[in-house]
């Protein structure tokens, strides 16, 4: 029986091996993917059935998987996040108060940090099932990423299987993926930094290739887990290290923020003689409850912060200043300079910010300036040699018209912090200006709005200059006839643009709302502004509407957004625009998602002081749970809730209204919870 099973199993490795030399050395293939998967499938089940089972060349070994074609996108069970970035103690300041203001902590509360350091490279989900290494995601856009499974196989950091009684069922390990600095100067291919080289050889189609560059993986979080038996990230990163994956030796528990500086301080000495590139550290709360409590804004969560370290530097000198207009109007300075390599990057170009850092740093075309270049923003100019300067260099100017439709520019007053906007921004309304009618078309387009495939910026660049495209409607009613006559275009290519463009006429409502281009609106303001409108025809009516105010409502939505949306809809021309849109679109509505919590469809308020749980808290768990709450009492208000010391005339409004007023105990009680 043992005897057969060896003999079925060696035979199916054995045919697996010559598919794969077949492959790699041949570059032919005899049998088709599927095939080839089932037959990988197979060798693999026989094994994790039968614990004496092994080969070599058994799949869970053998680095040369076939790769498929393309990489298959598959969702995370849990989406991978981002972290927000602090910059200053007074940043990690903020950090922790807002901590403690969230979970109504006394203000001596210790909150222990796990301190990691941030390693700068790729960062992949590895998802294993019954200890076996079964499925590697890349990140993607942190709720789908792509199957690079065959890739990150290749790495040796990455157990194939782990035998720990204690690992989970199934758990999505996470981590990052990097190359170390040693071995990229080894390295005969041209990439411009380590990072470009994990993640260009974590891209190949050929896992060979994968396996030429010595790629390496540190691991410090999870995703998705069914059966991990821990409560904090520090006896989580333990666990990590017991189960055979490496993690970082720097990793430590911190508490205090100003521990944490004296850590970054120490940490940024060693950085230089660290043969990896970390750009920061990062700072989770050690506590899981605490974590989940906290949950997350939008796509970074409450209770982790990224602490950035300073980058880069090179010296050069500014040939030019050029003033960019942009699509919200801000003109921006840029500092054409000599190119230089800095980190293994050419920079020509580098960003002097606004007017305010010109004077403040009495920058002049001609200075020699310090050039900073930091992960992946763009390069900025530090300061510049006064000594070095040249005798003729005349003081910069502003200009006070906007360089592409000469109108008159002006400096905001910001409400919220009451100073003076440092950004100087063209005047001009809706379409006037063609600098920002173009940025907003290159928008309209982009990938994450319509994503029209093969419309890219130089076309619309193209287009504008033959006046084919001004407001983006027209990029629906385009003459194609036109198009098929210019240079470079043909039959194919315009059948193909067609082709895309009438795709994207059916469009989601979020999309459509982010590619108005509506000042901060970005893609998760627009998704909740969708999910607060539902349809399209309902989004448009707030040029009616005068009541504004009522988007406060929605979390996650401030003063400032309330009050671009506002100045967007009462410009005609952007009414003009929706209208045309409407006409040629076919927008879908928002889908509630989860709106079969247990509190579907009921709105709350609170007054008082709650026991142990903050405001900001309840709003969370709230909505969440599929909810609303909304800010005063009205018809539409479902429950008040009241705790210690509540306004008396808000119970006695709710009970003329017969609304529901309940205290903290009912309420955790319709969450199934107890307090
Ligand atoms: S935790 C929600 N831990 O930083 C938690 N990330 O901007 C998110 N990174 O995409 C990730 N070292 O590529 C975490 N010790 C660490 C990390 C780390 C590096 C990277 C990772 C992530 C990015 C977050």
């Amino acid at each position: 029986m043992k005897k057969d099973l060896i003999k079925k199993y060696n035979s199916k490795v054995k045919l697996y091996n010559y598919y794969n030399k077949k492959y790699f050395n041949e570059n032919y293939s005899e049998i088709d993917d599927s095939e080839y998967d089932n037959l990988k499938k197979e060798i693999i089940d026989l094994e994790n059935k039968h614990n004496f089972l092994k080969d070599k060349n058994s799949p869970l070994n053998k680095v040369g998987f076939k790769p498929s074609k393309n990489f298959t996108k598959v969702n995370h069970k849990v989406p991978m996040l981002s972290l927000a970035n602090a910059f200053s103690e007074q940043d990690l300041l903020n950090f922790e108060k807002k901590i403690t203001n969230f979970l109504s902590l006394k203000k001596n509360f210790k909150i222990y940090y796990s301190v990691e350091p941030k390693i700068d490279g790729i960062s992949a989900s590895l998802t294993y099932k019954n200890g076996i290494f079964y499925k590697g995601l890349s990140r993607g856009d942190g709720k789908e990423g792509e199957d690079i499974t065959e890739n990150l196989a290749t790495i040796k950091d990455i157990p194939k299987k782990i035998l720990s009684k204690n690992f989970p069922e199934e758990i999505d390990i996470r981590g990052e993926v990097f190359i170390q600095n040693s071995d990229f100067n080894d390295l005969n291919e041209k990439f411009a930094n380590p990072r470009n080289a994990a993640s260009g050889s974590l891209r190949q189609k050929n896992p060979e290739e994968t396996k030429k560059i010595p790629l390496k993986f540190i691991a410090y979080a999870f995703g998705y887990e069914r059966g991990l038996a821990v409560s904090n990230q520090s006896d989580f990163l333990k666990n990590l290290s017991e189960w055979g994956f490496k993690t970082n030796l720097q990793n430590k528990l911190i508490s205090g923020v100003k521990n944490l500086i004296k850590n970054y301080n120490e940490i940024e000495k060693q950085r230089a003689n660290l043969d990896f590139d970390i750009d920061g550290i990062v700072y989770k709360v050690n506590d899981f409850s605490m974590q989940s409590r906290l949950g997350s804004v939008a796509n970074a969560p409450r209770w982790a912060i990224a602490h950035k370290f300073s980058s880069n530097k090179g010296v050069s000198q500014i040939l030019d200043i050029e003033i960019q207009v942009g699509r919200t109007g801000a003109l921006t300075p840029v500092a054409k300079i000599k190119s230089i390599n800095i980190g293994g990057v050419v920079v020509s170009n580098a960003t002097l910010h606004n007017e305010d850092e010109i004077n403040r740093k009495d920058i002049r075309v001609g200075d020699t300036a310090v050039i900073e270049r930091a992960g992946d923003v763009i390069p900025h100019i530090l300061s510049v040699d006064i000594k070095k300067r040249l005798k003729n260099s005349k003081k910069f100017i502003f200009p006070e018209n906007c360089p592409s439709c000469g109108s008159k520019t002006i400096k905001e007053f910001n409400k919220i912090t009451k100073k003076i906007d440092a950004v100087r921004r063209c005047s001009s309304e809706g379409y006037y200006c063609d600098k920002i009618s173009i940025e907003k078309l290159k928008h309209f387009v982009s990938k994450e709005a319509f994503n029209i495939d093969g419309f890219g910026k130089k076309i619309v660049e193209n287009f504008w200059k033959l006046k084919f495209i001004k407001f983006p409607h027209d990029i629906f009613k385009l003459d194609y006839t036109k198009i098929e006559k210019l240079e470079g275009w043909g039959k194919l290519s315009v059948e193909n643009l067609k082709y895309s463009i009438n795709q994207k006429k059916n469009i989601s409502l979020h999309r459509l709302i982010y590619s108005l281009g509506i000042r901060h609106i970005g893609l998760e303001n627009a998704k909740l502004l969708s999910k607060h409108f539902m349809s399209f025809s309902k989004f448009k009516n707030l040029f009616k509407q005068s009541d504004f105010e009522e988007m406060l409502n929605i979390d996650g939505i401030g003063e400032t957004q309330v009050n671009s949306i506002k100045s967007f809809f009462s410009n005609e021309a952007n009414i003009k625009v929706l209208n045309e849109l409407e006409k040629v679109l076919v927008v879908k509505n928002a889908i509630q998602n989860s709106d079969d919590g247990l509190l579907k469809n009921k709105t709350f308020l609170v007054t008082g002081k709650l026991n142990g749980i903050s405001r900001a808290e309840i709003k969370s768990l709230i909505e969440e749970n599929s909810g609303k709450t909304v800010s005063s009492i009205s018809k539409k208000l479902n429950y008040l809730i009241i705790g210690d010391k509540p306004t008396k005339k808000k119970i006695d409004n709710a009970k003329q209204l017969k609304i529901n007023v309940i205290d903290q105990a009912e309420f955790l009680k319709m969450l199934n919870k107890t307090s």
